[in-house]
């Protein structure tokens, strides 16, 4: 099978740029002493998962119930679930797992709500304090408030203290490798400070993970951080590549035809608003077409604008686009397709959203 045959709008995975993705980071966070846990949320599928634990990952994070489900089905053993959440009935479907999964919790309400879960499943349930390193989006705020529910976790019946997840959103897309280098590095001191308080307490914090594929670089000299989990990285899209110094390259990339050809200065293709993600400032990049731009043109429909392309486009042609933003474009298809070249290898399932327990809270 060759990309001609593919229906489009496609979502494609060159798979040389993705072993060389895989390889680079895997190589780069052991050389540095500490233990990858890429995030799944990235690419929600199960074969890249393998491929990022047979190159060396201790395991995955995944974002939400449904990955750690799909993740646990399919044999990974060792899943970091990075969010908070909260209600009875997810903390019992978390509890089901424990035997391959550790949870974040921000709050004393939370893990009394997973430790009767675990008390009902009968499991013992792995548990870092989530630390709000400036982002205010999850986690507690570092010092005494970490410490106050690192030691509910110990009291608890159920739950096992692990550590602590320090990641910062905002350190991953800063501008410039210095830049990122120099926040990140400061975000992370005072979760150093809260890691040196537990141990003063007694409290010993075998694990601290975060980090991004904006920060890896700078992170794995962290004294600080024994696992990374950067997601994007063996995907990559326009928003990494914007920001300077990622040496990763493009293996995700949407296929789009050509069918509309009635203007000399622009093409319509069929990838639009439901083809890419929407929720960057920019849109989609043309692989193959330097000089070209491409411009939303509705659900199903994208302007490519032509005036410093350097060849002719014509109805029925394939393109290629670079996407704004992996993680929420590859949640829009069903597989993956695995290509080299022009060749079709095999075509790997996103996650199954219909196989999960969605009707549930
Ligand atoms: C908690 C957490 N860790 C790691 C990552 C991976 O970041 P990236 O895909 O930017 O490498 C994310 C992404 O949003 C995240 O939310």
């Amino acid at each position: 099978m060759t990309l001609q045959d593919l229906s489009t709008p496609a979502l494609l995975l060159d798979v040389d740029i993705f072993e060389s993705n895989l390889r680079f980071m895997a190589d780069r966070v052991s050389a540095a002493g500490k233990a990858l846990r890429p995030h799944a949320k990235a690419h929600k599928c199960v074969e890249v998962a393998r491929r990022q634990i047979e190159a060396g990952a201790v395991g995955v994070c995944v974002a939400t119930v449904d990955e750690a489900e799909v993740m646990v089905r399919a044999g990974v053993s060792d899943i970091l679930l990075t969010s908070p959440i909260a209600g009875a009935r997810k903390c019992s479907r978390l509890a089901a797992l424990a035997q391959h999964l550790s949870v974040v919790v921000d709050h004393a309400e939370q893990i009394a709500l997973y430790d009767a879960a675990a008390q009902r499943a009968g499991s013992q349930l792995g548990v870092l304090v989530d630390l709000d390193v400036g982002d205010h989006r999850t986690g507690v705020s570092p010092g005494q408030p970490v410490v106050r529910l690192a030691e509910q976790v110990l009291a608890s019946h159920s739950l096992i203290f692990r550590g602590l997840q320090a990641y910062s959103v905002r350190a991953s897309h800063l501008h410039e490798a210095d830049n990122r280098a120099e926040y990140s590095a400061k975000v992370l001191a005072p979760a150093a400070e809260t890691k040196a308080l537990l141990e003063r307490r007694g409290i010993e914090t075998a694990l601290v993970t975060g980090s991004s594929t904006g920060t890896y670089q700078a992170d794995c000299d962290s004294p600080f951080l024994t696992e990374l989990q950067p997601g994007s990285y063996v995907l990559m899209d326009v928003a990494y590549a914007r920001i300077g110094g990622i040496q990763f390259g493009h293996a995700l990339t949407v296929a789009a035809t050509v069918v509309s050809a009635n203007h000399p200065d622009r093409v319509t293709v069929d990838a639009g608003f439901k083809a890419f993600s929407t929720d960057r400032p920019f849109g989609p990049e043309a692989l193959d077409l330097p000089g070209s731009r491409y411009e939303w043109a509705g659900d199903e429909f994208g302007f490519v604008y032509l005036e410093d392309a350097p060849r002719r486009v014509r109805l029925g042609d394939r393109l290629r686009f670079i996407p704004p933003h992996c993680d929420p474009t590859v949640n829009l298809y069903d597989r993956l397709h695995v290509c080299r070249g022009e060749e079709v290898l095999e075509s790997w399932p996103v996650m199954d959203r219909t196989a999960s327990h969605r009707t549930y809270a």
